[in-house]
């Protein structure tokens, strides 16, 4: 299995606290246990600044940093090795394992957090924490601050800065390591796969989960313990639903159906949206929009490179996709009056992209000092232009409604351009049929 490397976590603990102020703490918590009902459980992830910074895959742990603490900077509080818990529930790293197989300097229960934390902190004038984000974990540093406060008569220092964690993490998160481009190749690897699986498997008379199931036998096979977001198949009109997930409709011959799905390895998303025809041949219309689609991908992968801005794909896509609607006379005007009215609004909602990494819609600031940021190698990105016909839209001729066509990929910005990850799903008209005609007739 491709993973991140032990050692890669023990750099950007070292990366995070070159940055911290002197004589400072950062505490993060684990994600915690979501229950589905009763005592079932979710399939438990682990918060994703959590992971990114110990690779600690258990819930009830707090990370520690306390950069140039003698008795060492990186302390991992976490559950008790437990032979009746283990029994049940699996295996635990308990303390022993969080320093022999995590990194840590030093580990504790985490059943003695509220006598231990409190003393760490105690001396420290600033504390870094994920403030806001998780109102449970902040009433507790609150408690453990006014434990400090309670002992001021005795010379006892609670520290007086409260900084947000999230600019400085999160920041190093959007530039992805060498490690972490082959974790999301090997993520987007696997997807493709799935996209080609459920296209192969297509058939009228099946439904929209059948393709759902398709998509998770290979993400399963690849070794992904889940996807990365709830998968959408949106078969006909759905697939003008942006963000369907109902997934429960007949295929029809005469419709498309629209899938973004993508898997997850070690923590890494992945995130791939194709439109195919139901019968295996797209007709005159859907070819026509799809190609239309397809031209303004192109269009914004040109615009991605060192010192492009984050915006420029976007202005590409929207640029590509408002001329050719004017072309099929779905709008009139002209092109710049179209884009300065957003007149290309009605078919075209949503962005071109977004950062791809931990999250699907990953962390990192999209302007800086209120301008666009600039791309820069390692950042990693989806580039997912669509056009939607809305079934109801009756101010274009009956043939496009319910035409709904997004083509999404992932990239990573490098020296000269951007490596496309996801290229192992067939995207052209042509591909697209060839390689569901060959399905069929290996099928018959
Ligand atoms: N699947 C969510 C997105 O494409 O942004
Ligand atoms: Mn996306
Ligand atoms: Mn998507």
């Amino acid at each position: 299995m491709i993973h991140i490397p032990k050692s890669e976590y023990s750099r950007r603990r070292k990366a995070l606290m070159a940055q911290m102020e002197p004589n400072s703490i950062a505490i993060l918590p684990a994600a915690a246990v979501a229950i589905r009902n009763r005592d079932v459980e979710h399939v438990y992830r682990q918060d994703s600044d959590f992971q990114y910074l110990s690779g600690f895959p258990e819930p009830q742990a707090v990370l520690v940093l306390m950069p140039g603490r003698v008795h060492g900077e990186y302390i991992l509080f976490c559950r008790e090795r437990n032979a009746e818990r283990e029994l049940w529930d699996g295996w635990r790293a308990g303390q022993e394992g969080a320093i022999r197989d995590f990194g840590a300097d030093d580990a504790f229960p985490i059943t003695d957090i509220d006598d231990i934390l409190p003393g760490l902190i105690e001396g420290r004038d600033r504390v870094y924490s994920a403030m806001g984000s998780n109102p449970e974990f902040d009433r507790h540093l609150m408690d453990w601050i006014n434990v400090i406060r309670s002992k001021a008569n005795l010379g006892a220092q609670p520290p007086n800065e409260y900084v947000a964690l999230d600019h400085l993490l999160h920041d190093m998160r959007l530039y992805k390591s060498a490690a972490e481009v082959k974790v999301m190749r090997e993520a987007a690897r696997i997807s493709a796969q799935a996209h080609v699986r459920a296209m192969q498997a297509c058939r009228a008379g099946l439904h929209e989960f059948s393709l759902e199931a398709e998509l998770d036998y290979e993400f399963r096979k690849g070794g992904a313990k889940m996807p990365a977001y709830g998968s959408i198949v949106a078969a006909g009109r759905n697939s003008c639903i942006l963000h369907y997930q109902q997934n429960d409709a007949l295929l029809k011959d005469g419709d498309l159906v629209l899938i973004d799905a993508g898997c997850e390895i070690d923590c890494y998303a992945s995130d791939i949206t194709r439109t195919f025809p139901v019968s295996g041949k797209y007709s005159a219309e859907q070819k026509a929009i799809y190609e239309l689609v397809l031209a303004s991908q192109e269009a914004a992968f040109a615009e991605i490179a060192p010192n492009k801005h984050w915006n420029q794909a976007h202005e590409a896509t929207v640029r590509v996709i408002t001329a050719g609607l004017l072309k099929l006379g779905l709008l009139e005007g002209t092109v710049d009056e179209l884009i300065a009215s957003e007149a290309y609004k009605a078919f075209y909602m949503h962005r071109a992209g977004h950062w791809l990494g931990m999250d699907v819609h990953d962390v990192g600031e999209y302007k800086v000092g209120g301008e666009w940021r600039v791309l820069e190698v390692g950042m990693a990105l989806t580039v997912e232009p669509g056009i939607y016909i809305a079934p109801d839209n009756q101010k274009v001729a009956k043939k496009w409604r319910g035409i709904g066509v997004r083509i999404e990929d992932d990239v990573v910005v490098t020296k000269t351009g951007c490596e496309i990850l996801t290229h192992g799903v067939p995207k052209t008209v042509a591909e697209i049929e060839a390689l569901m005609a060959q399905a069929r007739t290996q099928a018959a």
